[in-house]
Parts: structure tokens; sequence; C-alpha cells
């Protein structure tokens, strides 16, 4: 992954994730940009001006009426002398501000006066992100044009909290970066198209407290709604439970079964093309017991199993069969032999093969490593982030049902 040369200006917000802003500015050096920080003054009560200094290997700009800072850099300058702007963390103060055009600091005035694309990396607790204040200033913000990665759901520092608020990781948000500017599909490749897309894993129970999953994230699903939607499409995301945010423009239907994201599934066609790149179970226990299992004295329970329905199978020998069918398979072993023979087997145009053995990271982690297997051959892709994979393949979605092609 490179941002080589790429400039990024980083407004960092006065939450307690302020911190994890100095790992990121350390990885976006790694990837080679520039990074210019603005502080708010909340911030500097979080991580020092000094250590921002320090990482980012130019001082962090922190006063609109500083007169060395104005004569130096400036304000207008600073918004306008970058590639993309990253507010990190993007506290509910800072998004409010940011929604109503308030331009009361340096950090606010650069984000007014910027013509570049910002991202925003919210971060807050999760009451405040679900308070309905916060959720217009979101709304608003996505209808100017802001880009969000995050936030995640999980523990908040606070003791005790857990929910949806949690800033996105370094890593995250520098793929998120690298997505942004990285050449996206036209804006128009797929308009007028609808799409389906499935994400996530499935969950089946086996009483009312265990059930069988697996460790899909439903980033790379996730990641080719929203692209698919970026580029015009009209976009249907069945998901399974996840810990990442829907998508911003797409339709998402959450679903927990294999069953339920087959009745969901079916019912979004007619669609264009469908990308299933939800992880399905396999199986599901034969019989779910409506009390929580007892331990018996050293006996476990016999788990019999039963074959869940193939979703991508079904939808690629549907009567309402979309012109194009793409499934992914997650291999440990033997990864293009098992993917054609899926593709064969289940009937789709294209199989994105990627391999999840344990050492790659892939199932849950933020990039991926692919093959495009079709009817004609095989393609190997670098390693690239899972937005970057998104585009790529939405892009070759866009161009295949230009050509009427599913070769
Ligand atoms: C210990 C502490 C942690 C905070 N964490 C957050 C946070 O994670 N997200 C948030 O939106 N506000 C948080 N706040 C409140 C903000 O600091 C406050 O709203 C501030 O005005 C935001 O300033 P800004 O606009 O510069 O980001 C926190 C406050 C304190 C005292």
């Amino acid at each position: 992954m490179s941002l080589q040369g790429k400039r990024i200006l980083l407004v960092i917000g006065g939450g307690i994730a302020a911190y994890k802003c100095l790992d990121l500015i350390r990885r976006l050096r790694e990837r080679g940009a520039r990074v210019r920080v603005v502080m708010t003054r909340a911030a500097q009560e979080f991580v020092t001006p000094l250590s921002v200094s320090a990482l980012a290997g130019e001082r962090a700009h922190n006063d609109l009426f500083d007169p060395a800072s104005e004569f130096d850099v400036g304000h207008i300058r600073l918004a306008r002398e970058t590639d993309l702007v990253v507010v990190a963390p993007a506290t509910a103060d800072l998004m409010a501000k940011m929604a109503q055009g308030v331009a009361n600091d340096l950090a606010t005035t650069v984000l007014l006066a910027t013509d570049k694309k910002i991202l925003l990396a919210p971060a807050m607790n999760p009451q405040m992100w679900a308070h309905p204040a916060t959720r217009r200033n979101h709304a608003r913000l996505i209808s100017d044009g802001c880009l969000f990665v995050g936030p995640n759901a999980g523990e908040m520092a606070e003791a005790g909290e857990a929910g949806l608020g949690r800033m996105a990781e370094p890593l995250e948000i520098a793929a998120a970066i690298e997505d942004a500017l990285s050449a996206e599909p036209e804006r128009t490749a797929l308009q007028g198209r609808r799409l389906l897309v499935t994400s996530g894993p499935t969950l089946e129970p086996i009483d009312p407290v265990r059930f069988l999953s697996n460790r899909s994230s439903g980033r790379q699903g996730h990641a080719v709604a929203y692209a698919a939607a970026r580029a015009g499409a009209d976009v249907i995301l069945v998901s399974g439970p996840v810990a990442i945010s829907d998508p911003i423009g797409v339709r998402t239907t959450h679903v927990e079964t294999a069953r339920e994201m087959l009745t969901a599934a079916e019912a979004a066609l007619p669609v264009d093309a469908a990308v299933c790149v939800a992880a399905v179970a396999d199986w599901r226990a034969d019989h779910q017991a409506s009390e929580k299992l007892k331990k018996q004295k050293g006996k476990p329970p016999a788990l019999a199993l039963v074959e869940n329905p193939d979703v991508l199978a079904r939808i690629a020998h549907h009567a309402r069969r979309p012109k194009l069918v793409v499934g992914f398979a997650a291999e440990t072993e033997n990864l293009i032999e098992n993917a054609r023979e899926k593709l064969a087997r289940k009937g789709c145009d294209w199989i994105v093969a990627n391999d999840v053995s344990a050492e790659t990271g892939v199932l849950g982690g933020l990039a991926n490593q692919i093959h495009l297997v079709t009817r004609k051959g095989v393609e190997a892709w670098p390693l690239q982030s899972k937005e970057v994979v998104a585009g790529v393949l939405v892009k070759r979605i866009a161009d295949a049902l230009k050509a009427g092609v599913n070769a």
C-alpha cells in the first residue's frame, strides 16, 4: 500500500481516541505521505503538540490568530495545499460545528475553507453517537459530500460502556485514506443498475445463548456495496451480524441465519448483478434447543448438523438470475483448483478467490489478496486494502455489464 507523495491534512479533535492519531501519523508517513496537523484546543488536552510535531516531522498548527503561523503557512494554504483532509477523532462537537459551518478556530476555519475531500473518523460515547442531534449532523455531513470511516462497535474507554462509537483503528483509517485517494470507478459507471451484495458471517443458533459462526468481519462485502453505490448503482446489501456501520448510500437488510440471508437475497431480485461476499455458514444445528443446554456429568451433548441452503448457487440458478453472478471463495488450500471447481459447481460467472489461512490475516483483517477466476482464466491481483479491491471489482462489474458479457 502506498501514499507516496500524497499530502494529508490531519485535524485532531478533543477525544480520548486522539492518542491513536500518533500511530496514524506514523502509518501515513511509512506509506510515503506528508502529514500536516491541525489540533483543536481540546485535542491538546489529550496529546501534546510536541509528540504530534515529532511524529509528523513538522510543527503542529493550533492557533488561527498566531501571527507566525499565519505568516508562515496561513489557514487558507493549510486548507488548500493538501490532497485530503482527515478529521480524527471527529468528536460530536466537531461534527456539529462542521454541519453548521461554524469557523471559530483554526480547525473549523480550515474545514470550511478547504476545497478537498474530507474524511471523518468519528469517536464518541455510544449515547452521543446515537443522539438525534448527532444523527442529524452525520446525515448533513454525508449530504455535504464528507466521507466516513467507522465508528466501530466495541468497548469504550469509559469503564463498562460498549456500543457503536469506537474510532476506527489507524490501519483502517489509512486504508480509507488510500481508498479516498485512489482512482475510483466513474461516479456514473453503474448508473441505472441494481446490485445485490451479501456480506458478513451468518450466525446459526444452537440454543438461546450459543451459536455457530465464523470470523468474517463484513469489511470486504460492505466495501463492495459502498463502492457500487459510489459508482451510481442502486445497492441492496444483505448483511449478517457485523461490528461495522452500514455503508452510506446503500439499503441494508440485517439478517442472522443462512436461511434468512437467502430469503432477503431472493427478495432483492431482479438485479443486474449479485456479488455474494458473505461467509454463509455451511451447516446449522439440526435442532435448536429452546432452553440453554446444560452440562451433563462429563458427557457433552451430541451436536447434529444439517446443511444450510447455498445462497450463491441458489441465486445463480434462480429463475430471475442476474446477468452477472459473482461469488467469493474463502479457501485455506488449493486456492485456484477449488475456486475453478466452485465456479462450475455453483453456476456463477466469476469467483473471487482469497486465501484465508490463519497466517494471511485476511479473514477479519484489512487487506486482501485476490485471484479472480473467470471462465477465461485466472488473474492474480496484488495485496491491496479491501476498499481498493472493492473499487477494482466494481469497475470490472461495470465494464462487464456495459459490454453485456459475463466471461
Ligand atoms: C476525558 C474526556 C474524554 C472525551 N472524549 C470524547 C470523545 O471521545 N468524543 C467526543 O465527541 N467528545 C469527547 N469529550 C468531550 C470533548 O472533549 C468536548 O466536547 C470538546 O469540546 C470537543 O472539542 P473539539 O471540538 O476540539 O473536538 C471528552 C471529554 C473528556 C473530558
